[in-house]
């Protein structure tokens, strides 16, 4: 654990209190979060856990999955002990940041990224840790938007100055496909990138690393 712990920085309260009012989630996301959290066994870490979207899909899972979660942002944790307790999902829930993951090493079968490595502050050190807590042979799913290319990738850039204020920091500009691919603890097992979606957060990568033996 090298970098900060302190989470106080982290703090958005009108971005929680919107966040499930304003974006569609099951409309946009729900076959993703499905396939984030298919044939899940053992235990599984949901880094950034915002809102708790992951939560309700994670409960159905259970009970053969221990289920933790972090997510610094105590406006968002608040909003997902509730979407947690409503979903009758049982999660060990605390605040951190993915820089600095307050477990040992290969604590975890999963872990599962959502929509989060556009806003954690510092990515390459977040990645660190979760090779760090995954069990070799255990699997990093994610989905997250990334940069586009072209025009679109043009606006991103324009937009984002005004879009990271609006958006509790989040960045759409950031190549973390190749942030994940280029990094030597992970294998792929596989990528899909999805076109559609709402732009400026479009285009949609999801997938499964492996992490090395
Ligand atoms: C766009 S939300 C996504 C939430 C959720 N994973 C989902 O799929 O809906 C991004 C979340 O990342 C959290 N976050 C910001 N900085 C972080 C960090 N350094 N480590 C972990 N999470 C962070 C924010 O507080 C926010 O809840």
């Amino acid at each position: 654990m090298g970098a900060s712990a302190d989470t106080s920085d982290i703090s958005h309260p009108l971005v929680a209190t919107v966040y499930d009012l304003v974006v569609p989630d099951r409309l946009l996301f729900e076959s993703h979060r499905r396939y984030l959290t298919r044939d899940l066994s053992g235990r599984v870490l949901d880094i950034g856990a915002g809102t708790g979207a992951n939560f309700p899909y994670l409960a159905e899972a259970a009970p053969s999955v221990e289920i933790h979660a972090i997510e610094p942002d105590r406006y968002m944790r608040r909003q997902a002990v509730t979407k947690a307790r409503n979903s009758g999902c049982a999660v060990d829930l605390r605040a951190a940041r993915a820089e600095s993951l307050p477990y040992p090493d290969d604590a975890f079968d999963v872990v599962l990224a959502s929509l989060v490595f556009c806003t954690i502050q510092e990515p390459d050190a977040a990645l660190e840790e979760v090779a760090r807590v995954l069990k070799p042979g255990g699997e990093l799913r994610f989905l997250e938007h990334v940069h586009a290319d072209g025009w679109r990738g043009t606006g991103q850039h324009v937009l984002n100055p005004l879009w990271e204020r609006v958006a509790g920091g989040c960045q759409l500009t950031r190549d973390t496909v190749e942030r994940f691919v280029c990094h030597d603890a992970f294998a792929v097992e596989q990528i899909e990138r999805i076109d559609r979606g709402i732009f400026p957060a479009t285009p949609i990568v999801r997938g499964t690393l492996r992490r090395r033996q």
